[in-house]
């Protein structure tokens, strides 16, 4: 896909997100003057980052991961000498949840379709679903899911086949969990090493 048909698409999603009325979480967004949260980076990313749901920032702003989260996102992403503007990020759920509550399973499915879009536009090589929402549906959804949790098989690549060729999946812990668990910190950096290597 060219370049400029990859914006085109990422533009109808963006338009899509916009207007969906039908979401769960729309009247939030209108209550609480939240804006959505598409996505941003690179569209021809190698790496693709997958969070859960905007938080308070996110949602003041329509940029991913801009508030505590994202420092340590940035942090993690200075650490193996990436800049941001060449990795995609995004999350599942595109609306902020009420009192950042955990996204309800009929939340995931119904922003996963964007989700999915944005994975085939991009052709991501590696998606890092980070935390344990976005890891259980991507697992999934690729059909490589062993059923273990984010403290089991974070840092693990999982080889998949999509609809555009091989991709690798490697889960991560949630840049959040890290704030108060330094050796939830301590496996993001050597995870973010090895997603370097892998890279
Ligand atoms: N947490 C997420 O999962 N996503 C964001 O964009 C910010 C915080």
């Amino acid at each position: 896909m060219s370049e400029d048909k990859r914006h085109e698409e990422m533009k109808k999603i963006r338009d899509e997100v916009v207007a969906f009325k039908k979401s769960p979480l729309y009247k939030y967004r209108v209550s609480q003057k939240n804006l959505p949260v598409v996505g941003e980076g690179s569209h021809s990313a190698k790496i693709m980052f997958v969070g859960e749901a905007p938080g308070k920032n996110e949602a003041l702003t329509g940029r991913p991961f801009c508030g505590q989260s994202g420092r340590v996102l940035d942090e993690l992403l200075v650490s193996i000498d990436i800049e941001r503007k060449d990795v995609y990020i995004t999350n599942i759920v595109k609306d902020r949840p009420p009192e950042n509550r955990d996204p309800l399973p009929e939340e995931i499915e119904a922003y996963a379709p964007f989700l999915v879009r944005q994975i085939e536009i991009i052709r991501p090589k590696i998606i890092a679903p980070l935390g344990r929402f976005s890891m259980r549906y991507i697992l999934g959804k690729f059909g490589v899911d062993n059923g273990e949790t984010i403290g089991k098989i974070h840092g693990k690549v999982f080889e998949a086949e999509s609809t555009y060729g091989k991709v690798k999946i490697m889960p991560m812990y949630h840049p959040a969990a890290s704030l108060y668990h330094p050796d939830t910190r301590k496996s993001l950096n050597s995870d973010f090493k090895k997603l370097k290597e892998v890279l």
